[in-house]
């Protein structure tokens, strides 16, 4: 039996994972725990999966800020369905932010906590076991946005280039637990955290070709992924850029809107 934990499961890339997933085991029993915060968005997916592929899921309604309550999820899918095969941290928000103005603060705390703090959350209850089991993945979603600081968007670049990091870091360490780590960065894809943008996004890929194109990337058990392909050069290229190059070339770039958060 497939099983399969992922956060960031009521929306986007985490909801059209789920269902590729679903689809993709369809010959095989595969059992999800799905966590984020929209509980009814998480039980409508529950439901579906159900019924269209007689795959089944554990719903968690959970804040990925907060450490207890991401041990007790992970305790409890551990209990009633047994170790994950694949961790996937998909949670993150993303948000226009500018350093000047001091009511962006709680905008930059909320980012970096649930972008970064929450990956943390996510993976750590679950390492200690999934080191004794056979097949044993953590994949964490990055971003594009972490290969250089993007104007406007300080904390999602931010929050984004330490997910990287952190998921070097975590790479080397797994090897002898022998758990493997992928970090997946995804370029523009159409999802409720770009629709709100109104400026022109390069590649924008559509979220169920994101997945299917992730499923064989998990498969492969790829260090680092960037998808679409197109993305992945223009991410080289963007990495060979020089400081002063780069700081012309962005001069006019659109910003991400600074929008409220009712939630933070
Ligand atoms: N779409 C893109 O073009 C793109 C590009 C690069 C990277 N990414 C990354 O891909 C991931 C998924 O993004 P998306 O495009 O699918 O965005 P989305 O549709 O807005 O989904 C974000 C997901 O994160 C969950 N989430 C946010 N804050 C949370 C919290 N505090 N606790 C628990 N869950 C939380 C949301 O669940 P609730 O609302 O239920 O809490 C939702 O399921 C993010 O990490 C994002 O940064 C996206």
């Amino acid at each position: 039996m497939k099983k399969i934990f992922i956060t960031g499961a009521s929306s986007g890339i985490g909801a059209a994972l789920v269902k590729a997933y679903a689809a993709h085991y369809r010959q095989e029993t595969v059992t999800f725990g799905l966590l984020g915060r929209n509980a009814q968005a998480l039980q409508q997916l529950a439901k579906l999966i159900n019924s269209d592929f007689n795959a089944n899921a554990k719903v968690y309604t959970v804040d990925v800020r907060e450490a207890k309550a991401m041990q007790a999820a992970a305790d409890d899918f551990m209990t009633a369905i047994g170790t994950p095969n694949i961790v996937i941290a998909s949670a993150g928000v993303s948000r226009g932010t500018l350093t000047e103005h001091p009511e962006d603060i709680a905008a930059f705390q909320a980012v970096m906590d649930i972008n970064v703090m929450g990956m943390v959350h996510t993976f750590s209850p679950f390492i200690n076991t999934m080191a004794k089991q056979k097949q044993a993945q953590l994949v964490g979603i990055a971003s594009v946005a972490g290969v250089r600081g993007l104007p406007g968007a300080g904390a999602y670049s931010a929050s984004k280039a330490a997910a990287i990091k952190y998921l070097e870091s975590l790479r080397v360490e797994m090897k002898p637990l022998n758990i493997d780590v992928t970090t997946v960065a995804p370029g523009y894809i159409r999802t409720p955290m770009t629709d709100i943008n109104q400026y022109k996004m390069p590649f924008l890929m559509e979220a169920d070709v994101f997945a299917q194109k992730f499923i064989k990337a998990i498969e492969r058990k790829r260090r680092f992924v960037i998808i679409p392909w197109q993305m992945a050069w223009l991410s080289r290229l963007m990495r060979l850029v020089p400081p002063f190059l780069w700081d012309w070339i962005m001069r006019n770039a659109p910003h991400k809107q600074r929008t409220e958060w009712d939630w933070l």
